[in-house]
């Protein structure tokens, strides 16, 4: 049976474009099949259309409620034989539609050590409490904010002279090294 896996991102997508090279490159047998974005206009479509992946980008105001709009992308997910969502950069909780149909194979990525500084940015709580370490976290994907189990994380040093700019370009030079590891490890151990 073909199985793949729906990237799930709402802005510009550096890990999705990674977990694409790096899928493609080393040639994993669950590839990414599919970008789910909720923003029409984000970067990200632009990078898939580069990458030759499809997308489908939704506007989730226009549906009647959540569940509506989960059902579409369900249904979008079931024509791609989707059976992982990697959410990338997604900015949005997902509801009982999704999370009931993809039970345990909902993982996310954030940029923090969580539990510290669950939610929307992470980077900027992590200097606002002069934190030396801060990282990276992979986990599971439960009804929450950045709460379910955790699968891996990876630190990286604040450093006195670091910016936004700065402690960001390291965060995510350690999410493009973490996140494409995590998930080749996910499918190769449930295939
Ligand atoms: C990443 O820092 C990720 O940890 C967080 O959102 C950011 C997405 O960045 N969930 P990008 O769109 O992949 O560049």
């Amino acid at each position: 049976m073909v199985v793949t896996i729906a990237v799930f991102a709402s802005g510009s997508g550096s890990n999705f474009a990674r977990l694409v090279e790096v899928s493609q490159q080393e040639g994993w047998r669950v590839p990414v099949s599919v970008l789910i974005c909720d923003r029409p206009g984000a970067t990200v479509l632009e990078r898939a259309e580069r990458l030759g992946v499809p997308q489908h980008a939704f506007a989730p105001r226009t549906f009647s409620d959540k569940a509506a709009y989960e059902a579409a992308v369900r249904d979008v997910l079931r024509r791609y034989d989707v059976s992982w969502l990697v959410l990338a950069g997604y900015m949005r909780l997902i509801g009982p539609t999704l999370l009931d149909k993809f039970a345990g194979r909902i993982v996310n990525i954030h940029p923090s050590l969580l539990p510290s500084f669950p939610g929307k940015d992470a980077i900027g709580q992590a200097l606002q409490h002069g934190v030396k370490v801060t990282g990276v976290t992979v986990h599971y994907v439960d009804a929450g904010m950045d709460t379910g189990p955790i699968i891996a994380q990876r630190a990286v040093s604040v450093a006195e002279t670091d910016s936004r700019e700065t402690l960001t370009a390291k965060i995510q030079a350690v999410e493009h090294e973490l996140y494409p590891e995590v998930i080749r490890r996910l499918i190769e151990e449930t295939q």
